[in-house]
């Protein structure tokens, strides 16, 4: 039902990259957007439409509608990548499906059926197949987004909304060492609030925790629990691994933070290696004892854009706790990148295929 006519898009899937397009290693994240946006319609009376494909540039969001006012707004973030025979595939889409489909129920948005999800972010791939970067040097990223676009006022749910599909080409992410910037006085979520949903209120919660960290000199916020400011929750766009004596440990899914993917594919991937892993409420206090024990390891973060990121070093002000290398970061970046590309055999079932006609 929400599939488009074959060959309907093939002028597209056939059209060549520009002339000055960048080598991958030089896309970066985010900064060049894929010419058009795959979307779909959702009215309360005709429910969900059949998906299009329009110029990026002709879909303007109403000034009015829920979406620009209220933050009536949902998102994903996953990537397409290419295998080493050049096929391309999606990694876990099914799962960010369901995510999606979860944040907008917190937000009383009507949820995208996951064969339409599958279905859009499909054709978002295949009309930009030629933007997807070579193996090994990078991926499309796609943001799904699911916002009331109903042209009206009012603080109630909206009557319209769409999903529509915008994709960025990016590099593959370098490994990266940080150090992040424990907040005591900001909060970006609260037990019973948005905090498990991917929607912009928690970002915009989270700017300013962001820009008190730069100006310390820090690279990224590490959000802590909104009642004590002692358990730590999550980083800006990444959840958080740390390693005490032989065992891993990531705060578990308490309604405050994302439920990331990669956390859920890093989980997996350390269980499977023999690595003792485990969902576990983690203090800065527990972190410095472990640090003054000799105990503390390798430290974390992961999320789809940036796969990991090695920390060096949680600070907040007062305290300095300082992660050692153990090369775990590495290894489980270069596990995670193997079966996000493809060039294992192992867990298949996390990446479905995109049919191309050039591919
Ligand atoms: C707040 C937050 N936490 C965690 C993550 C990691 O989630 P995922 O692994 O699904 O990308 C993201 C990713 O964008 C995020 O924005």
């Amino acid at each position: 039902m929400h599939t488009p006519p074959p060959g309907s898009y093939q002028a597209l899937y056939e059209a060549a990259l520009p002339a000055d397009w960048p080598q991958p290693e030089q896309l970066g994240f985010g900064r060049l957007l894929g010419p058009y946006l795959v979307h779909a319609q959702h009215g309360d009376d005709s429910g969900w439409h059949a998906p299009s494909v329009s110029a990026r540039s002709a879909l303007p969001v109403p000034v009015a509608s829920g979406g620009l006012q209220y933050g009536f707004s949902v998102f994903e973030g996953l990537k397409a990548y290419r295998d080493p025979q050049g096929n391309i595939h999606l990694f876990r889409p099914r799962d960010h499906a369901r995510r999606l489909q979860q944040s907008a129920r917190r937000l009383v948005m009507p949820e995208p059926p996951e064969e339409l999800f599958m279905t859009l972010c499909q054709l978002a791939v295949q009309v930009h197949a030629r933007y997807v970067p070579p193996h090994g040097r990078g991926a499309l990223y796609l943001r799904p987004t699911l916002y009331a676009e109903e042209d009206a006022l009012g603080f109630r749910p909206a009557t319209r909304h769409r999903l529509a599909v915008a994709v960025t080409p990016c590099s593959d992410p370098a490994p990266k060492t940080v150090r992040l910037w424990a907040e005591l006085e900001l909060t970006r979520a609260a037990p019973g609030g948005l905090g498990a949903a991917k929607t912009g209120g928690n970002y915009a919660a989270g700017l300013a925790g962001l820009q008190r960290a730069k100006e310390r000199g820090y690279d990224d916020v590490v959000w802590l629990d909104a009642l004590t400011h002692r358990q730590l929750g999550e980083a800006g766009t990444m959840n958080i691994f740390v390693q005490i004596g032989d065992e891993v440990l990531t705060p578990p899914l308490d309604g405050t933070i994302l439920a990331g993917i990669t956390r859920d594919s890093v989980l997996r991937l350390l269980a499977a290696s023999g690595v003792r892993v485990s969902e576990h409420n983690l203090s800065l206090d527990e972190l410095m004892h472990a640090q003054m024990a000799g105990q503390l390891g390798t430290a974390f973060g992961v999320g789809t854009a940036a796969r990991t990121v090695t920390i060096a070093e949680i600070g907040d002000g007062s305290r300095s706790i300082l992660f050692s290398d153990t090369g775990l970061a590495a290894r489980v970046y270069e596990g995670l990148k193997q079966v996000q590309e493809g060039s294992t055999h192992a867990l298949r079932e996390w990446r479905a295929a995109v049919p191309t006609p050039q591919a």
